[in-house]
C-alpha cells in the first residue's frame, strides 16, 4: 500500500509546470501514486495572445488533466504551485482553492501533509510571500505543512529557500539544481505522508 499525492498547479509560461513535473517525479520515486493536475486558465484570449510564450504553453499543456475536487478527496498529500502575481498566489490557483469550502467543512484536507512551490521573475520578487500566502490556506484546511526546510543539500544548491522550491524565471527555464530541489520536495512530501499513515519508509 502506498500514498496518493495530488500535484495541483497553475502556470502561464511553463516554469511552475516544470517544477510541478519534477515534484511529481520525486513523489513517484518515493513510491507514491501521483495525479499531476493543472487548474483552469481564467485569462481572456486577448491577454494570452499578447504573450507568445503564454499561448504556446496553453497549447502545449492542453493534454494535462484539469484539477477537480475529487483529486483533493482522493489524495493523501498535496503539492500546490503558483507563479508569483505581485507577491501573491495567482488568481487561477486561488479560484480553484476557493471552491474547496465544502471539502473544508467535511475536513477532507485536514491532517494531510501539504507543500507549495512557486516562480517569480526576480530572486527577491515575492517567492517567499507567495508561498506564505499559499500556506495560509493550508492552515485553514488543517493540513500539516511540509516545507523543505534546510533538510537536504538540494535545497541549498537551488538557492536555499526553506519555504518551498522557488524558481527565479529571470534565469531562464528551471535548471537541474532547481528541478532537483523540486524532486526532493516531492520525495519529502510523499515520505512524510507515508509516515503519517504508518506505512514503511525506505
Ligand atoms: C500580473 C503579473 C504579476 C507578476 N508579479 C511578479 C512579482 O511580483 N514579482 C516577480 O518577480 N515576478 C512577477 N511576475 C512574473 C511571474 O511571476 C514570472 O514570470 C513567473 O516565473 C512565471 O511563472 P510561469 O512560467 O509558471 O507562468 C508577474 C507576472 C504577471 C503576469
Amino acid at each position: 500500500m502506498s500514498v496518493k499525492v495530488a500535484v495541483v498547479y497553475y502556470s502561464s509560461t511553463g516554469a511552475v509546470h516544470q517544477l510541478a513535473r519534477a515534484l511529481a517525479e520525486g513523489a513517484e520515486k518515493a513510491g507514491a501514486e501521483v495525479r499531476l493536475r493543472r487548474v483552469p486558465e481564467l485569462a481572456p484570449d486577448a491577454a494570452i495572445d499578447a504573450n507568445p510564450a503564454w499561448r504556446a504553453h496553453v497549447e502545449a499543456t492542453a493534454g494535462v488533466e484539469v484539477a477537480t475536487l475529487d483529486d483533493l478527496e482522493w489524495a493523501d498529500a498535496y503539492a500546490l504551485g503558483s507563479p508569483t502575481r505581485f507577491g501573491n498566489v495567482a488568481a487561477q490557483l486561488k479560484q480553484f482553492v476557493d471552491t474547496t469550502g465544502g471539502l473544508w467543512q467535511r475536513g477532507v484536507m485536514a491532517d494531510k501533509p501539504a507543500t507549495g512551490f512557486t516562480s517569480a521573475h526576480n530572486v527577491h520578487g515575492g517567492n517567499e510571500s507567495t508561498l506564505l500566502a499559499l500556506y495560509n490556506t493550508f492552515h485553514h484546511w488543517g493540513s500539516v505543512i511540509v516545507s523543505p526546510g534546510f533538510t537536504d543539500p538540494a535545497v541549498y544548491a537551488a538557492g536555499g529557500n526553506p519555504y518551498g522550491t522557488a524558481h527565479p524565471a529571470a534565469n531562464g527555464a528551471p535548471a537541474e539544481n532547481v528541478l532537483a530541489a523540486a524532486r526532493y520536495q516531492g520525495t519529502r512530501l510523499a515520505t512524510i505522508a507515508k509516515r503519517l499513515k504508518g506505512l514503511a519508509v525506505d
